[in-house]
């Protein structure tokens, strides 16, 4: 075994950062023998230098994260201070002194992933971001080595602890949105602010990452279609059971039929019971990866939390620091597919629409005439009329697969119709 260490800066030292350093000390020696030489925690970066940071060193404490990264002799630079500046000026700094890095930063990646690939590849280092997606689960890894021989067809996920927590809660109690996005939030689920969960931004950065690694394609976040889940009621968690599923936030990224492009979104969508995704609970994350040999395969585990986390950010570590150690980098961006991004009309599904209908002879016939016209197929429809009496009734539609596009239609003319009071709610059926 080397006996220099490898140096390691640590830019911040948050929830993750902290069990990364944690988890560098207390594990030193197996670390050591896995990679081929000790690690040494060479700075820290943070914003507050004067807070007490448990194990580590107050000397290597710094808020000159850009002298950290200019020093010439860090090996490895470990980003996770999160958003888009500084990080990105970071990174990309580190990358042109010579040194790989890592980072758990699904915002950036997402947003700048290819030109920092591209200034990775040009200075010849690592650029490898394992818990940016799901945190502790093996997922980037998997898709982009492990299936490197096979032809990815679908990626289907639960990406956002947060949002599953609350979904769940709505499944299993019958709460309405805010009652459980009120209780994610006093466990310290969901944030003070829980924007960037429940409308669906963290999960739209997880599909824009997935997409691109999957199908080996550039995909922006810009190019994710995105629906969040505040609109979600318990009247269409009670519709979903009497259909034999449950509602999940999904990140969907899928080849078109045709091969020719490909498609990223994030919305609620109802499963079946009987998809493994519809048995993920609580605030865990799962992916579900259809591919032209293996088949199916399901990723399961905590997408978040400092440990977890850190897990995959050490595991990372260890990648890097070996390639380093042997001369060499491991894979870079592979976007040799240039499949562009067709935009969410182009998309395929099956859909339950409800509505609020006059309740009077002949609206069935009119309701079903305007899907005809668009060349959507119902599957089923049930109607109910209401107990209150109040001269209208509830309509549910659950269609064959149409296309986004055509589904927009029907909606609009159902909207123009005098007999239809109302379009309640539009989910989309996945998973089937
Ligand atoms: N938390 C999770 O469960 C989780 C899961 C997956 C991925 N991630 C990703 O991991 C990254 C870090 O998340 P986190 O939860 O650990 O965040 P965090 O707890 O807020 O920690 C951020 C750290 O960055 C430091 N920092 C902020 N601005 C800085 C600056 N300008 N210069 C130097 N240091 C700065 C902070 O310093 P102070 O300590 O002085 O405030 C803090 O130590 C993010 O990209 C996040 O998306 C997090």
């Amino acid at each position: 075994m080397r006996t220099r260490p490898l140096k390691v800066a640590l830019l911040g030292c948050g929830v993750v950062g902290s069990e990364v350093a944690r988890i560098m000390t207390t594990h030193a020696e197996d670390l050591a023998a896995r990679i081929g030489a000790p690690l040494e925690l060479a700075g820290v970066a943070v914003r507050r230098p004067a807070k007490v940071r448990a194990g580590i060193d107050p000397a290597l404490v710094t808020t000159d994260a850009t002298a950290l990264v200019k020093r010439g002799d860090i090996d490895v630079v470990v980003e996770v201070i999160g958003g888009i500046e500084p990080a990105r000026s970071l990174i990309t700094t580190a990358l042109e002194h010579g040194a790989s890095v890592v980072s758990a930063n699904k915002a950036l990646l997402a947003q700048d992933g290819a030109a920092l690939h591209a200034a990775a590849g040009e200075h010849g280092r690592d650029l490898y971001y394992e818990a940016a997606v799901a945190g502790a689960i093996p997922l980037i890894r998997p898709l982009r080595e492990s299936l490197a021989g096979d032809k990815v067809d679908r990626v289907l996920g639960i990406v956002n602890g947060t949002t599953n927590f609350i979904l769940d809660k709505m499944d299993s109690t019958g709460a309405g949105y805010q009652e459980a996005l009120d209780e994610a939030t006093a466990l310290g689920y969901a944030e003070a602010d829980p924007t960037a969960d429940v409308e669906g931004f963290d999960a739209a950065a997880k599909a824009a990452i997935l997409a691109g690694i999957a199908f080996h394609t550039r995909v922006r976040l810009d190019d994710v279609y995105r629906e969040g889940m505040t609109e979600v009621t318990a009247a269409d968690f009670a519709s979903a059971k009497e259909m034999g599923c449950t509602i999940k936030l999904l990140a969907i990224c899928e080849r078109a039929a045709d091969g020719e492009s490909v498609t990223a979104r994030v919305h609620p969508a109802m499963i079946p019971l009987s998809h493994p995704l519809a048995s993920v609970r609580g605030a865990y994350n799962a992916v579900f990866v259809e591919s032209e040999a293996a088949g199916q395969l399901m990723f399961y585990g905590p997408g978040a939390g400092g440990a977890p986390t850190a897990s995959a950010v050490l595991g990372d570590l260890v990648a890097v620091c070996r390639n380093r150690l042997n001369g060499t980098t491991g894979p870079g961006e592979s976007a040799y597919t240039r499949l562009p991004v067709s935009p969410m009309g182009e998309v395929v599904t099956r859909y339950h629409i409800s509505l609020d209908v006059a309740d009077k002879p002949g609206v069935l016939a009119q309701v079903a005439t305007v899907f005809a016209e668009h060349g959507v197929s119902i599957d089923t429809v049930r109607q109910q009329s209401r107990p209150d009496g109040d001269g209208e009734a509830s309509l549910v539609v659950v269609t064959h697969r149409a296309s986004d596009a055509a589904l927009t239609g029907v909606v609009e003319a159902l909207r123009s119709l005098d007999t239809v009071r109302g379009v309640a709610s539009i989910m989309r059926v996945e998973g089937e």
